[in-house]
Parts: C-alpha cells; structure tokens; sequence
C-alpha cells in the first residue's frame, strides 16, 4: 500500500508506472474485448483506462459507489493496472457468489491473485493451506479454554504499552494497536515467552507490513519483473530470520512427540501445537510450519489493527460513547467478572465494533472471487473464466434499503433497543456474516479467524473504556482514514490522548 512504501521503492514505482502504460495499455485491450458487455465506470480507451485506474487506486470508495447508485442489483467493472475487476451488487446477486462453489468462482485463486501468495509466502502454503482449518476449528473450539490468559495478555501489553497516568500522555495509536495486537494473538499462537520477545513481534509486525507493501507493488508491476520486486523486499531475510527463532521451539516439540505420542499429558494447547498436528511430517515441516505461523500473524495483526484502529479513533473522538460503554462494562464485569460469557453480553461493545467495520470497514469490495470456468449470474451477465470478481461490500453497508440513516454512524445501531438488557441477536452480532454485512465475507470462506478477531476486538475495546479516558488532538475530529487501493487505511500516525479514567467504578 501507497503509505507503506519507502522513498526509494517510490522512484522504482514512478519508473515503473512508465513501463506499465505502455504494457498494459495493450493487455487491457484484449481483456476488454471479452467484458464488453459489463459496463465500465470509467473510460475504455487504452491509455485513458488509466484515468479509471487512478481513481480505483486513490478514491474506490467513491467510485464504487458511483457505480452502485447507477447499477444497484447488477453488475458493474472498474479497471486495475493489469486487469479488469467486475463488481457484483445487491443481495441476490452476492447471494450467488456466495453458493457458487469453487471450481465456478474461486476464493483460493482470488486470494492468490491478490496476496501473490507463491512469491509473499511459498508456493506450498498456496496448495496446502492447512492454517485455515487451523484457524477455523481449533483455534474457534479452543477459545472458551484460552480466553483467561487471552485476557491476561492483552491487560499486561495494554498496561506496558499505555501506562494509566493521571495527566494524559500522547500514544502513537496504530503502532501501540499493533503490538498488543501482536502479542495478544501471540500468546496463544506461540505461548510464552516468545510472544513477549521484543524482535519476535517486531519481525511479525514488519513481515505482515513487508507483504502488503509487496502486493502492492506486484499489482502495479508486469509479470516478468516480479521476481525482481522480490529481489527488492526483505520477505526472505524476514522468512529466515523467523525460522531461527521458531526453530528451537518447534525442534523441542516434535522430540517430545517422538517420545511420548498421543501420552503427552503436557502437550501445549496452543497453534504451534495444532499447526505441528495439521502439518505434512517430513523434510520441509519446519519450513512448512514456520510460514504458517507467519500467515496466521499476518491474518491477525494487518486486519484486526485497521479495524481496532477504525474504531479507536471514532471513540476518543467522541467521549460520550466512551461514557456509555463503560457503564455497561462496569455492570457487566461485576456481574460476570472478565469471562467469555461477560463478553457475549456487552452488546454495546459489540455493536460499536460492528457499526465501526460498517461505517469504516476495511475498503470498499468483499467476497474477492476469480471465475475458474466461464459463469453466469442469474441475471444473465457471463463472466468468462479467469475474471476478479468482487462484490460491492461498502456501497451495500451504506444502502439505506439495508441500514436506515446508513450516512449516520450509530454506534448502538446493533443493539436490540426494544429489549435493553439482552443479548445480541444472532443476526444482530458482530461475528454474524450476511449479504447486508459483508466484512468477514460470505458463506464457507467467510473469515475462518473472525471468532479470535471478534473475542480479540471486544477485549480490547472493553478493557481501554474499562481503563482509560481517551481522546484526540483536535476534539471531535476523526483523523481522516485514506484509500488506498480497495483499503480504506486508518491514519497510521495520528496520536491518541490516553489518562487513568477519572470516573469511579
Ligand atoms: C522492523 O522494521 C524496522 C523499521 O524498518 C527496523 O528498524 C527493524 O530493525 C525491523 N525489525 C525486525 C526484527 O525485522
């Protein structure tokens, strides 16, 4: 992304935007001729796509809904530097995307396409991607069981990083949501004392960055000059680096497998282990594992931070939301004490985090698919094989068919106000996916870690109102998030004002 990159990759990608209007001009060519029938948002002329693709990389908000209030329920496209993107609108249509199965509209060849999984990570994570049903079931089953010291994490790196003073002191925001994003996740990811070590998180941090800046990069540069963008980042020296670091530890693990089998008593329940048990035995499991504990950070720190940030910066704009939550967290940690089950009834906390991701969200499209065979919608649109296909996720989330006042953020808007007190309905609750809130996506590729982020993001955002007063530099006033291709990217140096809280318990 734009924000991440260095002065110097800066002058590559000037140079590199040369090269590319002139290759890409002809590229979009021949791919326009097969979609001719989509409608386009922008200009279709080689060279002035590129005006298109300007506005795709600085404003896709905008555009996106331009192209939603012209073809609501249908279908539209936008241009990217090397490709077409076809954007799918209104329930019924996503509906189809969502029951299509694989070999019609492709999640694994999508998210290949947008992470460059082959080149970030190793081309066997891309074919064997074990550390989703990792996520997915392990880590989902184990929470109720690890939720205490998920707890225990996140108040120690909370406290280490933004001490309760009683004047207020200035935190750089995203920074400080990352680490203990890091090392929270990393206490069950890992274990102790590994998720505390200091270059441990940072290499996280920084790998989870490094890919990011390298998709991006990729998305504007010709195939054939890939492996020289590689050339360009630190992935691999990071990639070593963990390896050296995770090595003794998974060393010990396996020895004590040999030993004692399915009789170790001791065994950790934590994602090295259920990773270790999920990974193909044999010369390269070291390796094998070492990237899946890269890409389970890399899914926990780069989504969860935007999202934490997102809403941090929405509630220490506005210190009466603080008020509000913290009385219902007060309430509800005397009543059920800091547990799993305290956390499913702070419905407001759930609801300002759910209004949060739909008002801010992660960018403007979801449910990010590419056609592996020629497809067609319902409403007749063909969509040949090999075409990125996304839907409309940010112009649905402000729809006011699905959200009333959906321009307004509310943050109690998920609250069943009818029924104060209660819980969350189902269709209510953060982790709920639907065609109207498409965060997490949609159907069986949904977000398999959303249950970790969602537990993850209530505790976090329970324990800064539980703890801390907080607002900005300039009151009331959000730092301005920006859009940075299909992302809508928080300020990534606002500061935060943080101070002991002054009200009583
Ligand atoms: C992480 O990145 C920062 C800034 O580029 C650098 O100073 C630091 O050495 C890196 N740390 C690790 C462990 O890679």
């Amino acid at each position: 992304m734009l924000s991440f990159l260095t002065s110097d990759s800066q002058g590559i990608s000037v140079s590199l935007c040369i090269i590319i209007c002139f290759s890409l001009s002809r590229w979009l060519k021949s791919d326009t001729r097969k979609l001719s029938h989509i409608p386009s948002l922008t200009i279709d002329l080689p060279l002035l796509s590129y005006i298109g693709v300007i506005q795709f990389t600085l404003a896709s908000g905008k555009l996106l809904q331009r192209g939603y209030d012209r073809y609501k329920g249908g279908i539209f496209k936008v241009p990217e530097f090397f490709r077409w993107h076809v954007i799918v609108s209104g329930k019924m249509l996503v509906e189809e995307m969502r029951k299509a199965n694989d070999d019609e509209l492709s999640f694994e060849q999508a998210n290949d396409a947008i992470l460059y999984l082959d080149y970030t990570f190793c081309r066997e994570v891309h074919e064997n991607p074990y550390h989703i049903s990792v996520v997915r079931t392990s880590l989902t089953r184990n929470l109720g069981v690890l939720y205490p010291i998920v707890r225990e994490e996140l108040m120690m790196a909370s406290h280490e990083y933004i001490s309760p003073t009683e004047d207020w002191i200035k935190i750089d925001a995203f920074q400080t949501i990352m680490k203990i994003v890091c090392r929270t996740s990393n206490r069950i990811f890992v274990g102790l004392p590994l998720c505390r070590d200091a270059e441990f998180m940072e290499l996280n941090i920084n790998f989870t960055m490094e890919v990011v800046k390298t998709a991006f990069l990729f998305n504007m540069v010709p195939k054939f000059l890939r492996g020289f963008v590689t050339r360009l980042t630190s992935l691999e020296a990071m990639k070593r680096r963990a390896e050296m670091l995770l090595r003794p530890l998974v060393e010990e693990r396996l020895a004590l497998l040999e030993q004692y089998g399915d009789g170790w008593s001791d065994k950790p329940n934590d994602m090295l282990s259920w990773l270790i048990d999920a990974s193909p035995r044999g010369d390269g499991q070291l390796q094998s594992v070492v990237l899946r504990v890269l890409m389970v950070n890399f899914g926990a720190i780069h989504t969860s931070s935007m999202s934490f940030a997102h809403a941090l910066y929405h509630l220490a704009a506005f210190p009466e939301y603080q008020a509000e939550l913290r009385k219902e967290v007060d309430t509800v940690a005397e009543e059920f004490g800091w547990t799993k089950e305290g956390l499913a009834k702070m419905v407001k906390v759930d609801s300002f985090i759910k209004e949060s991701s739909r008002y801010y969200g992660l960018g403007s499209i979801s449910l990010a698919r590419i056609a592996a065979k020629d497809f067609t919608f319902s409403d007749g649109t063909f969509i040949p094989k090999g075409t990125m296909v996304s839907a409309a996720a940010r112009a649905m989330h402000f729809d006011e068919e699905n959200y009333a006042n959906a321009d307004v953020f509310d943050p109690w808007r998920f609250t069943n106000s009818d029924k104060p007190g209660s819980s969350a309905s189902l269709r209510n609750q953060f982790v709920n996916t639907h065609p109207d809130f498409l965060l997490f996506g949609l159907g069986k590729h949904a977000c398999p870690g959303r249950f970790f982020a969602s537990t993850e993001l209530k505790s976090l955002l329970a324990n800064f109102v539980f703890t801390y007063d907080m607002r900005l530099q300039k009151d009331g006033v959000v730092p301005p998030p920006t859009w940075i291709g299909a992302a809508l990217v928080p300020d990534r140096n606002a500061a935060v004002m943080f101070r002991r809280r002054q009200s009583k318990l």
